[in-house]
């Protein structure tokens, strides 16, 4: 069998001990492995490079993605999607394994519904935001590299009695947030999954500071609802059209400083979240989903996607995967509360 793969969208720590996962499978099976450059762009431009055993040496604790990735959408315009069946049709291929998040995944999904390409599904981000898994890899070392920064602005908090802001990524969901915040014993969380007000934020820190603590840390998603402020959609849209979001951290420090009279730092954590070595949870789950994608693709299951359902790894429909983001359940969200001021 020849079996392309590519990684696209946002890049994460886990892409390469996928990646590897794929290679140590086939190849030994008697397959070619071909990955695609840059995502979706590589298919289009058919820009490709063969993966044998030796190049996949190594990479388990590389972040990043030997393939390297893009966010190109090939449904954007009629004649890349031309382009790219072409290209699709010259190489031969009897397979297409696609690692990537909602974006990603869902051009895998129309293209298996609509032209009946042999795809498998690979879900990976740092937001665990996919619907029919219970985590995506990238995820925990996210969580992991957030976690550490809220304990190194605890101990410089403490010291200067100031409220931290720490803001990390989640355009819709809250899930870097509410772990995080939560591993971190954060003094608030703000998630897009619902509104919260600056007057309950400013509570929590003025009910501390009666108690005795006189810092705070304050955890907040980039894509938070906080009511009165509005986060910044900067003019910059990706080829799915999502903005850059930002500004919601220094907003929310402003106000808290304001309201409260505590001094108040922001700290952006930004893509210092999305790169480096994964963590051992997502190195292993990238790794079972790997082997688990090649077994559906020798067993011509296409269509499908990989997932986690408690610790199984199962296959589900690529389109369920895909039809709607997965939010923080209100109820975990309320169990963080439980530990704010
Ligand atoms: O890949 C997901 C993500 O990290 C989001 O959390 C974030 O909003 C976005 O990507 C940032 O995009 P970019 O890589 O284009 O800066």
């Amino acid at each position: 069998m020849r079996i392309g793969v590519l990684t696209g969208g946002g890049d994460c720590p886990g892409l390469n001990a996928a990646i590897r996962a794929v290679v140590r499978y086939c190849v030994p099976r008697g397959s070619e492995v071909v990955g695609f450059l840059e995502g979706w762009r590589g298919v289009i431009e058919g820009n490709t490079r063969s993966l044998v055993v030796e190049d996949v040496r190594g990479i388990l604790r590389q972040g990043g993605t030997i393939l390297r990735t893009s966010r190109t959408n090939p449904f954007r315009l009629p004649e890349t999607l031309q382009g790219m069946l072409q290209t699709w049709k010259q190489l031969g291929l009897d397979a297409l394994i696609a690692i990537g998040g909602e974006d990603t995944l869902g051009v895998a999904a129309r293209l298996y519904r609509e032209h009946d390409w042999p795809v498998v599904g690979i879900p990976k981000t740092i937001d665990n935001d996919l619907n029919a898994t219970d985590f995506t890899f990238g995820f925990d070392t996210a969580v992991s590299v957030a976690t550490e920064a809220i304990d190194r602005l605890y101990t410089t908090a403490e010291s200067h009695n100031r409220v931290m802001v720490l803001e990390v990524m989640g355009r819709h969901s809250g899930w870097i947030a509410t772990y995080s915040g939560l591993a971190g014993g954060a003094d608030f969380i703000a998630i897009p999954e619902r509104e919260f007000t600056l007057d309950e934020i400013c509570a929590n820190v003025r009910a501390r500071a009666e108690r005795g603590r006189s810092f705070s840390i304050l955890v907040v998603a980039e894509g938070a609802r906080i009511k009165g402020l509005e986060t910044q959609r900067t003019s910059k849209a990706d080829e799915f059209g999502h903005t850059l979001l930002g500004g919601i951290g220094h907003m929310l420090a402003q106000c808290v400083e304001e309201r409260t009279g505590f001094e108040t730092r922001v700290t952006v954590l930004g893509h210092v979240q999305r790169g480096g070595t994964p963590t051992a949870y997502d190195r292993v789950l990238a790794t079972r989903y790997g082997i688990r994608a090649c077994e559906l693709v020798y067993g011509a299951e296409f269509g499908q996607m990989v997932a986690l359902s408690g610790n199984q790894i199962v296959s589900v429909d690529i389109d369920a995967a895909v039809a709607e983001p997965k939010t923080v359940p209100l109820d975990l969200a309320s169990l963080a509360e439980i530990f704010f001021g």
